[in-house]
């Protein structure tokens, strides 16, 4: 068992933070897609110690039919964090916390998607917290933004997300477990990049006016970092690199170079 103990400070006298990171530096990010053999769609993200994994499934027949829509699909999420997830046992019981975070993170979604090309349908999306250490609902975010779009669910783009928090009256982008918990708040946001939407903003904490604007301009330059990460990543599982197997430009143009190969030989 590792006791949890408030550190000294948050911000050391060199400006750093407890995890040695400058102000606006996010987390080593690792995203990769398609995780899930059983889903539709899927995506994993590493966040510091936070690790996440997201699961869609659909667009598929919506049971229980009381809730269909008949304009557009219904947009499902279910975000819950494994018992061992936190240092204390969590309870396996989906808690409140979970239920409005689920809904949080549905509404930060939809906006992206065209859901009504779907009516009737539902679009399950699956969020397991397998480690949370800090910002496990934008996290999670990023995660399946990926896995909505490994679906092949339709979108206008990505959802990147990240909160940005203040600690020792200084603003931090990504905060992680210490400095959430023992900060002065924090803004989660999420954003549609192209366009500077903002699909999620939500408020910790007391902020000025000047600490918000602020904030929202660290936030929205972290989400354009986040979104180059998350394309990256798509492009990682769907962009053969020359040569690769499944590369059929490739392997067509090996196939006639071998073709003309054959009857130059016998000519
Ligand atoms: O994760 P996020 O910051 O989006 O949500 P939060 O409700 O502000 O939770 C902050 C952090 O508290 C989580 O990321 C977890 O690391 C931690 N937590 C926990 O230790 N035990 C819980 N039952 C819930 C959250």
């Amino acid at each position: 068992m590792n006791p949890e103990v408030k550190p000294d400070f948050l911000i050391s006298p060199e400006g750093l933070r407890i995890d040695g990171r400058r102000p606006d530096e996010m987390r080593p990010i690792e995203l990769k897609v398609g995780v899930l053999k059983q889903a539709d769609g899927s995506a994993s993200i590493r966040q510091g110690k936070t690790y996440i994994i997201a699961g869609v499934y659909g667009p598929r027949e919506l049971h229980p039919r009381h809730l269909t829509l008949n304009d557009r699909a219904y947009l499902r999420v279910v975000y819950r964090m494994a018992t061992f997830s936190v240092p204390d046992r969590k309870r396996p019981a989906p808690s409140r916390r979970e239920r409005e975070i689920s809904m949080v993170i549905a509404n930060s979604l939809k906006p992206a998607l065209f859901l009504e090309e779907f009516p009737k349908a539902v679009v399950d999306v699956f969020i397991q917290v397998i480690q949370a250490d800090g910002g496990t609902r934008c996290a999670a975010i990023n995660a399946a933004s990926l896995a909505l779009a490994d679906a092949g669910i339709p979108m206008r783009g990505l959802i990147p997300s990240v909160a940005v928090g203040k600690a020792d009256g200084k603003l931090l982008v990504d905060l992680g477990d210490e400095e959430d918990k023992y900060g002065q708040g924090d803004v989660p946001m999420a954003i549609i990049p192209q366009t500077e939407e903002i699909t999620l903003l939500q408020q910790d904490g007391s902020f000025t006016k000047e600490e918000l604007v602020e904030a929202m301009r660290m936030g929205i330059n972290s989400c354009k970092y986040l979104h180059e990460l998350q394309k990256e990543a798509l492009k990682r599982t769907y962009v053969k690199k020359p040569g690769e197997e499944g590369d059929d430009d490739y392997e067509d143009d090996l196939e006639t170079d071998l073709g003309e190969a054959e009857l130059m030989e016998g000519e």
